[in-house]
């Protein structure tokens, strides 16, 4: 049986796990799982059907009638379907990204989701990045890595990516936006945002995309033996 390799990327919001992952999972020909996009579909179902996202209960009740699919196009790219309808462009909505954050609060939602997420890794080599990847969907991950940067510059490079999408949005309320979700993800009881023990730590502040990808692929190439 051919062995998988998985590797785990965790971190805030706005670290560049995403655009990182996804070129190295490119470059190793590794399947790239973006796992808050899969948050985002339920934030998405919440916010078109007027549920309060942070109301246990009626997201709880609404499980049932949400199906997430991610599915990949042609070009390798993940897309997300919701009941099946691709909703790949809506969950990026500036006001999905704090619905997402409320229903991923709840142990509801995330047992929900965990299977779906730990069935990839079973079938192919990943890169996965998420909140809690290293620390409970893959805890015996090969490789693990905690990126981060400083709250100024994630904030800077949130606001260049939404611009390129054509909904700017000044940068102090970036800024707040990223500190609350920061204090949300990391403070919940389920499955907080925090750095596993066996990860290593990677913080992209004074780095650009070409450095911290380089620096990304030797810790993977080390810790993986490739
Ligand atoms: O990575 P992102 O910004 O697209 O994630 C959206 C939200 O989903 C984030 O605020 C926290 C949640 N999330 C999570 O709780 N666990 C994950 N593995 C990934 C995302």
């Amino acid at each position: 049986m051919t062995k998988h390799i998985s590797v785990a990327i965790d971190g805030p919001s706005g670290a560049g796990k995403s655009t990182l992952a996804k070129s190295l999972a490119a470059e190793l020909q590794f399947l790239y799982v973006d796992t808050g996009a899969i948050y985002r579909t339920i934030g998405y179902y919440a916010w078109t059907h007027h549920i309060d996202p942070k109301d246990a209960a009626a997201v709880k009740a609404a499980l049932p009638e949400i199906q997430v699919e991610l599915r990949y196009d042609g070009e390798g790219l993940q897309r997300m379907y919701l009941n099946g309808e691709d909703v790949t462009a809506e969950i990026r909505l500036p006001q999905i990204s704090a619905y997402a954050s409320a229903v991923s609060a709840h142990p509801a939602v995330r047992a929900f989701l965990l299977d779906m997420q730990r069935a990839f890794a079973r079938t192919s080599s990943v890169i996965m990045d998420g909140r809690d990847i290293g620390t409970v969907v893959l805890p015996d991950a090969d490789v693990k890595i905690y990126l981060t940067a400083s709250p100024e510059a994630r904030a800077e490079r949130r606001c260049r990516e939404l611009e390129q999408r054509g909904t700017p949005e000044p940068f102090v309320k970036v800024l707040a936006d990223i500190e609350k979700r920061d204090w949300d993800d990391s403070h919940r009881a389920a499955a907080p945002l925090r750095q596993a023990e066996d990860a290593v730590l990677l913080d992209t502040t004074g780095l650009d995309f070409d450095q911290s990808r380089a620096a990304l692929l030797d810790i993977i190439r080390e810790r993986a033996c490739l």
